[in-house]
């Protein structure tokens, strides 16, 4: 029997099934006696098929579902061994076992060793040696047949939980790619829109930013959210290598392209074949290498070093930059075709201090991060050291962010919130960013009034920050008996 491949769980249901009827067995001799007394010994506990000739008996197995076949060694028109082997492509799975009346040792082990017969019996017989034979060979037939399910129903799961595991794969890479993009401002959303849209194309993109506002994390997102996840996505930072180098980096070299060139490389384009390749600091690419990158995104074709012809590659291609290319391009510096085969999609991705509202927001992801890196257990910011770093400058971007949290975390020992002097000192002294056009100043009220109510609130937040009076007045940057005097004034207790 062969189980379907719909699905091992029939094959079992199936296999169970037929097991509640007795087996079938099949007996094959020409010798009328003798399948009379087969059918005495064997006729009350199985369901016994005879046959006097072998063809008699391939026509039963077409017919019926046989477990066991026992075939004398002689038959008029064929021999034993003969029968068995084409019995054996009607019904692979059943156990074969040979009647001999004389002993031809040499041919029997042949037939033996060659796996054609699971065994051979003596005529005559002993009845009760016969029944326990038969029933090892079907206890063998039963077994090597839920080994098959088994094998089937293996298969079948295995298959089930490769398919399970590309898409759970593709679903933590998704996430994982859009996940570790944090920001919420309106900003970083038209980003996201952008990216989402361009990540089912196959349009080249031209990442701007300055450094540390998450070129890198982009390119990723886009490339495993996109149809080509399943392949490589290949970095490559075009201002790290040598000309030479870099050529034979993304395109390949054959064997004595040049001095060092020992055997045949691929490049990186053909590497990341149905994947992407991610040209980090495009913008540092010298003019021969441009002509290259140009030939790749307008023909599709690469032309290893060394090499005298061009190959066909099918990548996607996305680049980043924190340069003004479009400046480059006007002053000759970066040509200007490949510049515009580049931003096909342009991502610009704006500086952190152009987004300030993302600050805390990645900060406590940073800060969970650390806490889990480190074993700390830093609850949040104060008020304060959180509008210190909103405030800062961040010229560095998210990355300078990342690092200032983490170094925080490192030295913070067993504290539960992060303070203002826990900051770098540089962060400390940043001023709350008073933009004069905002709308949030405080109305109806005298200039002096206001002037007091925003003293009032910055003593108070200094002094619950630093605990001291002293530090409080260091952080306000004033004398301490101006601070004193300023509290009385203000009505402010100790
Ligand atoms: N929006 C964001 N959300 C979370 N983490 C971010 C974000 N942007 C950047 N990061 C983190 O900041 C660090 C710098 O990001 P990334 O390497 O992508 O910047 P980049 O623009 O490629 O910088 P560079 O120009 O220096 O190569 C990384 O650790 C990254 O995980
Ligand atoms: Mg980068």
């Amino acid at each position: 029997m062969a189980p379907g491949n719909s699905g091992g769980n029939d094959a079992v249901i199936q296999g169970a099934r037929r097991s509640e009827q007795p087996h079938g067995i099949l007996i094959v001799d020409d010798e009328p006696a003798i399948l009379e007394s087969l059918q005495l010994t064997l006729g009350s506990d199985y369901r016994v098929f005879p046959a006097e000739s072998g063809e008699a008996g391939l026509a039963i197995l077409e017919r019926e579902d046989i477990a066991l076949i026992i075939t004398d060694q002689v038959l008029p028109s064929m021999s034993g061994v003969e029968f068995l082997e084409r019995a054996m492509e009607i019904e692979p799975a059943a156990i074969r076992m040979m009647l001999t009346g004389y002993a031809d040792i040499g041919s029997l082990a042949r037939a033996i060793n060659e796996g054609r017969i699971y065994r051979y019996v003596s005529k005559p017989w002993e009845p009760d040696e016969l029944r326990l034979n038969v029933k090892r060979a079907l206890e063998a037939h039963d077994l090597a047949t839920e080994n098959v399910q088994l094998a089937f129903a293996l298969a079948d799961a295995n298959a089930r939980l490769r398919a399970e595991n590309v898409y759970l794969r593709r679903e933590v890479e998704r996430k994982y790619a859009f996940d570790r993009l944090i920001g919420s401002s309106p900003a970083m959303n038209r980003v996201f829109e952008v990216m989402e849209k361009v990540a089912e194309t196959d349009a080249t993109v031209l990442i701007r930013g300055e450094t540390g506002t998450g070129k890198d994390l982009v390119a990723r997102a886009i490339h495993y959210s996109g149809p080509r996840r399943d392949h490589r996505f290949v970095a490559q930072n075009c201002a790290a290598l040598p000309d030479t180098l870099l050529e034979s980096e993304l395109f390949g070299h054959v064997r004595g392209a040049f001095t060092g060139a020992h055997v045949d490389k691929k490049g990186l384009f053909e590497v990341a074949h149905r994947g992407t390749v991610f040209l980090d600091e495009v913008g540092e690419t010298h003019p021969g290498m441009q002509v290259r990158l140009l030939r790749v995104l307008q023909d599709g074709e690469i032309r290893p070093l060394g090499c005298s012809e061009t190959r066909k590659v099918d990548v996607r291609i996305i680049a980043a930059t924190n340069r003004d290319l479009l400046k480059d391009a006007e002053e000759g510096r970066f040509r200007e075709d490949l510049y515009y085969r580049l931003r096909v999609v342009e991502i610009e991705l704006p500086p952190l201090r152009e987004r300030r509202s993302d600050i805390p927001l990645l900060a406590h992801r940073f800060l969970d991060a650390s806490n889990r890196k480190m074993g700390r257990k830093l609850m949040g910011f104060t008020n304060a050291a959180m509008d210190r770093l909103v405030a800062y400058h961040w010229s560095g971007n998210v990355r300078e962010l990342e690092n200032e949290i983490e170094r925080i975390a490192a030295l913070a020992g067993d504290a539960e919130t992060i303070g203002v002097d826990m900051l770098s000192e540089h962060i400390r002294g940043a001023a709350p960013a008073v933009d004069p056009r905002a709308g949030d100043l405080p109305r109806g009220l005298t200039l002096n009034a206001s002037v007091d109510g925003l003293k009032r609130r910055m003593i108070l937040d200094a002094i619950r920050e630093t605990g001291s009076k002293t530090r409080a007045s260091e952080l306000l940057g004033i004398p301490r008996q101006s601070l004193q005097k300023m509290m009385k004034r203000l009505g402010l207790k100790d």
